[in-house]
């Protein structure tokens, strides 16, 4: 256990002590875990800030080995969100103060995808009053793209770079330009450029992923120096390239514990940024969104799609939440999050500290 104390007072973990912090069993687990819920406090304080997501559509133009909704999968029943849905979307989050919202998308790159998520950006301003804040998740674009949207009122920016491994970025990936790693670390530039609080993340757990990957995946967001994180256990889908190696994976629970451990470890290198308690969490452990939130995240994003295409945006099986509207996910999270010892900040825009503090230093 000394072992484990005398790390987490090192200021700066190389690879080889994140490996052995993301081993940690038993008491010296433990120890990681509540190092990382103090410095959580400190930081980022006990408030968890909610982004209504709005899951737009699942059309795909990629074909992400890993992805349920990948543009190879005929078994997906595609939808698109009216535009009458999406600003109602946003009205319930305005009028329940969720304080922010996110909107996310399979990923489409043409004009008319890029003007819709302009007007809809302008419409829900307005709608609320410029009260909302809004987080886009609509993939790679061009520069010109995250400008539009940025200057519609969009402010923050999530892609997640998937794995910093190139090797294994390309065993997830399709080779070719529309999957190609360096785009993907290109637009997460481009995104910093155009303004944005950016966020990315990766998944846990997936096949030929080790314990190194990971630890280099934390170091990766470090040098980064972004803003924002959501990151999640890899859940496999049946009707994808990467089920054959179902095989090979880490049993769920030891995904969940070792997300658990990712997230606390980004908790103390990276202190003062946002980090999401996110979906895939939940769909392996029902209290898994809390259990995270005590151990660093300070972000929910409580679904508000319409009920009715939430069993199509299946990026994996076993979504949590699909057969509920979102007025009932809304009457839980209260509770939830006091359960985890934190507080909801309604209203709130919840915007990075780590952002604010970069562009003071400016
Ligand atoms: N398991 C877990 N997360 C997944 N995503 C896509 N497919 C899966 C899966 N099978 C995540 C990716 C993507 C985000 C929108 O969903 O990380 O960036």
């Amino acid at each position: 256990m000394q072992k484990i104390k005398d790390l987490l007072k090192k200021t700066d973990l190389q690879k080889e002590d994140i490996i052995t912090l993301l081993q940690a069993k038993e008491e010296d687990r433990l120890v990681l875990l509540q190092q990382a819920a103090i410095i959580k406090k400190q930081h980022v304080g006990n408030k968890v800030y909610l982004r209504g997501l709005i899951e737009l559509s699942n059309i795909c133009e990629k074909d992400c080995y890993y992805c349920g909704i990948r543009k190879s999968n005929t078994k997906t029943l595609r939808y698109n969100l009216t535009d009458k849905e999406v600003l109602e979307a946003g009205q319930f989050a305005y009028e329940n103060n969720y304080g922010s919202i996110v909107i996310q998308s399979g990923e489409l790159q043409n004009e008319n995808f890029t003007k819709r998520i302009e007007q809809l950006l302008k419409q829900i301003k307005r709608l609320s009053d410029d009260k909302l804040g809004i987080t886009l998740s609509c993939g790679e674009q061009e520069e010109s793209v995250y400008k539009r949207w940025f200057d519609a009122g969009a402010h923050r920016y999530l892609l997640r770079i998937e794995t910093s491994n190139k090797k294994l970025y390309e065993k997830l990936h399709p080779t070719n330009n529309l999957h190609s790693m360096d785009k993907r670390l290109k637009s997460l530039e481009l995104l910093r450029k155009s303004g944005y609080q950016v966020g990315t993340g990766v998944m846990i757990g997936l096949p030929f992923q080790n314990i190194e990957h990971l630890a280099k995946d934390l170091l990766f967001m470090k040098k980064l120096d972004i803003d924002m994180c959501g990151m999640g256990p890899y859940i496999e889908h049946s009707d994808t390239p990467l089920f054959q190696y179902k095989k090979t994976l880490l049993p769920l629970s030891e995904r969940f514990d070792l997300t658990m451990k990712m997230i606390a470890l980004l908790r103390i290198i990276m202190p003062d940024i946002n980090i999401a308690s996110t979906t895939a969490l939940q769909a392996i452990d029902k209290v898994g969104r809390e259990k995270v939130i005590q151990v660093g995240a300070n972000v929910l994003m409580p679904n508000i799609t319409p009920g009715k295409y939430r069993d199509s945006y299946s990026l994996y099986e076993n979504k949590p939440c699909t057969d509920e509207n979102a007025e009932d996910s809304m009457s839980c999270i209260d509770i939830r999050v006091k359960l985890a010892g934190d507080e909801v900040a309604y209203s709130e825009w919840g915007d990075s500290k780590h952002f604010k503090k970069r562009q003071s230093n400016d």
